[in-house]
């Protein structure tokens, strides 16, 4: 595991989205206010930017056919299915987004 830094929290408006590359992987970064939480970038039904979606509660809704993913665990919540999204550890040391990327960063 390692604690990567990646923006400012003044770059993530309030309930939006936004994407970073780190290394090989595309990851979406929300805020939802009292927190920030990342998930894998790519919605499992076709690939949609998720960094794009609107946030519902502690789920984002896919830009493409609107499939809902919760941020948290990375489950898809509807339509129901099995897929989910990686998700990635967060936290904000003063007002910088660090995010733990795991130490296998390219076997996903
Ligand atoms: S690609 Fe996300 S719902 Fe289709």
């Amino acid at each position: 595991m390692s604690w990567i830094r990646i923006t400012n929290t003044e770059n993530i408006p309030l309930r939006e989205g936004r994407s970073v590359r780190v290394g090989d992987r595309d990851i979406a970064i929300f805020n939802l206010g009292n927190r920030f939480l990342a998930v894998e970038n790519r919605c499992p039904h076709n690939g949609g930017p998720l960094a794009e979606g609107i946030i519902s509660g502690k789920t984002v809704v896919c830009p493409l056919h609107a499939w809902k993913v919760c941020l948290e665990s990375g489950a898809v919540k509807k339509p129901q299915s099995d897929a989910c999204v990686m998700t990635y550890p967060v936290e904000t040391v003063g007002d910088i987004i660090c995010i733990d990327i795991p130490a296998n960063a390219c076997a996903a």
